[in-house]
This record gives structure tokens, C-alpha cells and sequence, in this order.
């Protein structure tokens, strides 16, 4: 069928559910979740939640053992991330994660958001728990989709990827290249249809919100699903990936014609990152020419160059298991998995300190006036 996890997915905004406040009462998770009804097909989707690692100015991928590296990132999965990870098995060096699936020590990082105040100033934007992951502390919602038992090939130890152009200002050329998109909310977790998130121009944008949004932004985060068989990275830790031949299909269906150069479907990872912007929405502190006041941590205040970096990390073959065993959101008996108080315990311990949290003139290693839009 064309939607496989259609039926699904249309629950996670039907309104009839308790929506997450960022509390957890010891309540099944999965309860609400699972009870919107059966996936609509016979492949996987992984949805679950991982709680905030670290916040800090590295960045193993683009600035290997630089400390600080180039701007702030918010880090989510295994204690193994540090300054520099050469390619190695980091399930076999982690000893805890903050995912909900114990087996998963990957590690996955965005820019980070900040609110600038009409005086000139910033202040980093808080995270908050996504719908159904009651409990979170802040971090990344992660999706793995696969169309069908043996339709992909999970990732080897040491694999890592980066999706999306920090330098982009602009949707100029966007072309195949990038999959990113925002949308903005009018109550928490609460904004318009859950299909393919940015493929659906009533609710996406491909930049920052231009208006306030009372219930936070949500910026998703698409990976390419085509691999070329051999490297666990490359160069620029994109040219190893791509998009299939005719472009990125919507999220969730996961399909389309891989090309001859990167034959090997793999599954699809998605991250969804809500920013908690309720502080930030009195129009008095937003800029008098009425601009937006949010800047991602690169000091890109279009929102083009937000981006996704990805270290795998799944313990054995647990990920091929869960993709091809019909593993449904977070319902998945062949994953041990930890509830919200314990994934929140698990930290990586801060190697770049610095201010992250008050407010400051500058955005930590960034030069301002290289690093914004200038129409
Ligand atoms: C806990 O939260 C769930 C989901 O929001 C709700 O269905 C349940 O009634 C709550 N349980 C208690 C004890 O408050
Ligand atoms: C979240 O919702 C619960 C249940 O409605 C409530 O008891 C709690 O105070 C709320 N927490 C926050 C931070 O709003
Ligand atoms: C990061 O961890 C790896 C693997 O344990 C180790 O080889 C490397 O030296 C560490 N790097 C830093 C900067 O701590
Ligand atoms: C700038 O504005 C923010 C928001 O009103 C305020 O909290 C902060 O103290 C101001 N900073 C300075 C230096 O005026
Ligand atoms: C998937 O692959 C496994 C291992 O090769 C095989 O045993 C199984 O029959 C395959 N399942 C399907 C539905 O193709
Ligand atoms: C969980 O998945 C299993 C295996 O696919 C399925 O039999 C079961 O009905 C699912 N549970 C719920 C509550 O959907």
C-alpha cells in the first residue's frame, strides 16, 4: 500500500490523547501510543525517545579532537561520544545510553536554538519532551523505518553520516541534498497532520518560523536512505549516502530507486527535536524591524542550515532484528528498553565547558558577522 505506516502515524495528532507535559507518572508509555491502531503495513518504524547526553561545542565528525569545535550541538544516546571518534564499535565502549532501547549506544546531534533578545543578547532555547515521551528529558526523537523484513541494510560498526549544510542560508539549489524542515505549533506536540513531516506544505516550512508559535517549534531531520555498500564514511561524511534517484521520497514510506553508485537501501533515520519557545513569544523582545528572533547555535537565523549527525551504535545485529521483525514505534518485545527515571540518569560528562545556559552576547565560537543572513 502506498502509506504503509499511514494508519498509524494519522493517531499521533488525532487529540483524543493525553498530550505530553514533559512529566512522567510511571504510566505504560507505550499505552496511548499503541492504541491509535496497528501499523498500516508490513515494515518497521522505530519511534522513540532519547534524553538530552551533553550539551557542548563538539563535533567528532567535522572537527575531529577539536575542543571547542566550531558551534554548540545537543547530543543524545551513548556515554562513549567524546572529542574524537575514530571508527570503532562504540556499543563495545558505552556502558549506558539515554534511548530507550538499551541496545541502541548510537550517538546523534544537532545545532542547538537560540532566542535573541530585542537588547542584542541570546539564550539558548530549552528542549521539551515530545508527544507520548512523558518524562524526557529534552534530547531528539528518533525514527528508523524500513518498508519490509530484509528491505534494508542496517548499519555496520563505525558507520557515521551528517545530513543537511551548516554553511546553507538559502533554499537556492536545495535540490536532493537536504531534507530538513520546521513546523510551528499552536499548543505543545499539537501542529496540524503527522504525514510525511516536510512534505506538507500546510504545515512545513523549509526555514525558521517567520510568526510566533505559542506551543514551540519542531525542526525534523531526514537522513538519505541509499548507501554505497562499502565506506562507513567518506570525506565530507555525506558523499557515501544519497538520496534515491528521484529524490527523497515522504518520510515513512521509504521507498524509491536507489542509484547505481549507492545500491544498498539502509534504514531511514529521522530526528524530531522540539524546541520549547513559550518563554520567548512576547512580540516586545522580538526585533522592532519584525523579524524572527531564533538563531540556530551556527548563528544561521534562516533555519537552512540546520543539520544531522549520526554515529551508529546498536549493539550486535539488535537494529537488522528490530527492522526486520515488524517493530512498531516503541513496540518492539525483541528490544530491552528502560523507562524515562533510569535513560535520564545516563550523561556524557562535559569536556568543553562554557556557558550554555545564561544569557550572552555572542553565540559561543561564532563570528556574527560572517555567519548571518544577509538578504
Ligand atoms: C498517566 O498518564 C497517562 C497518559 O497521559 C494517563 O492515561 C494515565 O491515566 C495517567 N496515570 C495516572 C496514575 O495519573
Ligand atoms: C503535567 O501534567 C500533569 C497531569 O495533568 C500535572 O500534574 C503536572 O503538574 C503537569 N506538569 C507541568 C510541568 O505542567
Ligand atoms: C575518545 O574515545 C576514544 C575511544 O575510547 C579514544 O580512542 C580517544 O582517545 C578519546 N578521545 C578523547 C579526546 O578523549
Ligand atoms: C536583555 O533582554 C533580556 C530579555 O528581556 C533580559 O533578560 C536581559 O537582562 C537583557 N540584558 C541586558 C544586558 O540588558
Ligand atoms: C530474511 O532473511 C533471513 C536471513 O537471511 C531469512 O532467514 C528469512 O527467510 C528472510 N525473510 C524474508 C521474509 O525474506
Ligand atoms: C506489538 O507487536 C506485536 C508483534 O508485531 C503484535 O502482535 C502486538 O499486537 C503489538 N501490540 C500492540 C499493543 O499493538
Amino acid at each position: 500500500m502506498l502509506w504503509p505506516f499511514g494508519v498509524g502515524a494519522a493517531f499521533l495528532v488525532s487529540g483524543t490523547y493525553a498530550r505530553s507535559n514533559g512529566s512522567y507518572n510511571g504510566s505504560d508509555l507505550d499505552a496511548p501510543m499503541l492504541a491509535g491502531g496497528p501499523r498500516g503495513g508490513p515494515g518497521a518504524m522505530l519511534r522513540f525517545g532519547c534524553s538530552q547526553a551533553v550539551i557542548e561545542r563538539l563535533d567528532p565528525l567535522v572537527n575531529p579532537d577539536l575542543n571547542p569545535s566550531a558551534h554548540m550541538h545537543q547530543i543524545v544516546g551513548g556515554n562513549a561520544f567524546n572529542a574524537s571518534m575514530p571508527l570503532e564499535d562504540i556499543s563495545q565502549l558505552a556502558t549506558c545510553t539515554t534511548c530507550h532501547f538499551t541496545q541502541d549506544f548510537s550517538n546523534y546531534w544537532t545545532a542547538n536554538l537560540y532566542f535573541k533578545a530585542r537588547n542584542g543578547t541570546y539564550k539558548r532555547v530549552p528542549q521539551m519532551a515530545n508527544q507520548f515521551n512523558d518524562g524526557d528529558a529534552g534530547g531528539i526523537t528518533i525514527y528508523y523505518t524500513s518498508p519490509g523484513t530484509n528491505a534494508t541494510t542496517a548499519f555496520k560498526p563505525g558507520f557515521r553520516m551528517l545530513t543537511g549544510d551548516a554553511m546553507r542560508r538559502t533554499s537556492e539549489n536545495l535540490g536532493k541534498n537536504m531534507q530538513q524542515c520546521y513546523r510551528c505549533f499552536s499548543e505543545p506536540n499539537f501542529g496540524g497532520s503527522m504525514y510525511s513531516p516536510c512534505f506538507d506544505p500546510k504545515w512545513d516550512t523549509d526555514h525558521l518560523p517567520k510568526q510566533p508559535c505559542p506551543g514551540g517549534i519542531r525542526s525534523n531531520i531526514i537522513f538519505p536512505l541509499c548507501w554505497d555498500g562499502k565506506s562507513l564514511d567518506s570525506p565530507d561524511h555525506r558523499e557515501h549516502i544519497a538520496h534515491p534517484v528521484g529524490g527523497p521520497p515522504s518520510f515513512s514510506i521509504v521507498t524509491g530507486t536507489c542509484p547505481e553508485s549507492h545500491p544498498v537501501k539502509i534504514p531511514q533515520v529521522m530526528l524530531e527535536v522540539n524546541w520549547d519557545t513559550r518563554s520567548f513569544n512576547d512580540e516586545i523582545e522580538w526585533p522592532e524591524d519584525g523579524s524572527q528572533p531564533f538563531v540556530l547555535s551556527t548563528g544561521d537565523d534562516t533555519g537552512y542550515g540546520q543539520h544531522g549527525d549520526y554515529v551508529f551504535g546498536w549493539q550486535d545485529d539488535s537494529l537488522q532484528l528490530a527492522m526486520d521483525s515488524q517493530c512498531y514505534l516503541r513496540n518492539c518485545s525483541l528490544l530491552p528498553s528502560q523507562m524515562p527515571p533510569d535513560k535520564n540518569k545516563c550523561s556524557v560528562p562535559v569536556t568543553a565547558p562554557e556557558n550554555i545556559d545564561g544569557w550572552m552576547d555572542t553565540l559561543p565560537g561564532v563570528d556574527m558577522e560572517t555567519s548571518a543572513y544577509t538578504p
